[in-house]
């Protein structure tokens, strides 16, 4: 089996499951629409199998479009069938993570330190070192989210009319993912939730800060943005090109 350079078993989760509302396109979720020469998603699946420190990489996608999704990558990146798995992901992110989870437990034998790598399809501009990066936090520490420091100050408003606080911007930071695990971990910390919390999750680092074990920081790149709204498609069709050049 594949070993991360701090010697344990690891699986990536491309979470891929989602509908793209925020994109607006009709026919198909975002992760499937063409950035340069291939979907978004290939892209992004590509990055992990890339560094060859995975077992297996998961491909969380909705369940009506498993048999498209094999096929895609397939077509797009046949290089990478053997180190990539689709499996069906649940109706919110935290329930395509909690897929995740049990597809990794279903099939292969993890231990204590089984790392899982979960990162969003819809950030194709991942790069090796970050992913890196990241297996020798969640090994290290438990757990690890990537973050950028703040750019904008951030103001918070409890009722949403006036302004609560402004928080000191140097110790503000802004999430991305990769999002990484020991596996075990982060199963004992969602478990350890109420249903209701669990569904009011959004997020599957707070629920290792909720349960107060450590999350460390890693270092995230301003390229490794996030396609949610139709700009961000368009930003990222511009990048790919400058890449390319
Ligand atoms: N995601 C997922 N399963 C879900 C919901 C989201 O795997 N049930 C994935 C998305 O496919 C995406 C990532 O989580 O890669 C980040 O979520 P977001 O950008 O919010 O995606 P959507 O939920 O698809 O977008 P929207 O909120 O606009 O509907």
């Amino acid at each position: 089996m594949a070993k991360t350079s701090v010697e344990h078993n690891a699986f990536a989760a491309i979470l891929a499951g989602g509908s793209g509302s925020r994109m607006g396109s009709a026919d198909k979720p975002k992760q499937y629409l063409m950035l340069g020469d291939k979907p978004v998603f290939v892209h992004t699946v590509e990055k992990f199998v890339a560094t060859g420190a995975f077992d297996m990489v998961l491909v969380m996608c909705p369940e009506l479009l498993r048999q498209q999704t094999t096929d895609l990558l397939l077509k797009y990146a046949p290089g990478c069938a053997e180190r990539v798995l689709v499996c069906a992901g649940g109706a919110t992110r935290n329930d395509t993570v909690c897929a995740a989870i049990a597809a990794v437990e279903e099939r292969y034998d993890i231990d204590e330190d089984t790392l899982l790598v979960t990162h969003d399809a819809v950030r194709p501009f991942v790069d090796h070192r970050i992913i890196m990066d990241n297996l020798q936090a969640a090994a290290q520490f438990g757990a690890c989210d990537t973050v950028i420091p703040a750019t904008d100050t951030i103001v918070e408003s409890l009722e949403g009319e006036v302004i609560s606080s402004i928080p000191p911007r140097s110790a503000l930071y802004q999430g991305q993912t990769p999002q990484s695990f020991k596996l075990t971990l982060l199963k004992r910390c969602l478990e350890a939730l109420s249903q209701e919390a669990r569904d009011a999750l959004t997020d599957a680092c707070k629920a290792v800060v909720l349960a107060e074990e450590p999350v460390a920081l890693v270092a995230g790149d301003a390229a490794n943005m996030k396609i949610t709204y139709p700009q961000d498609l368009r930003i990222a069709r511009a990048l790919m090109e400058d890449e390319r050049a």
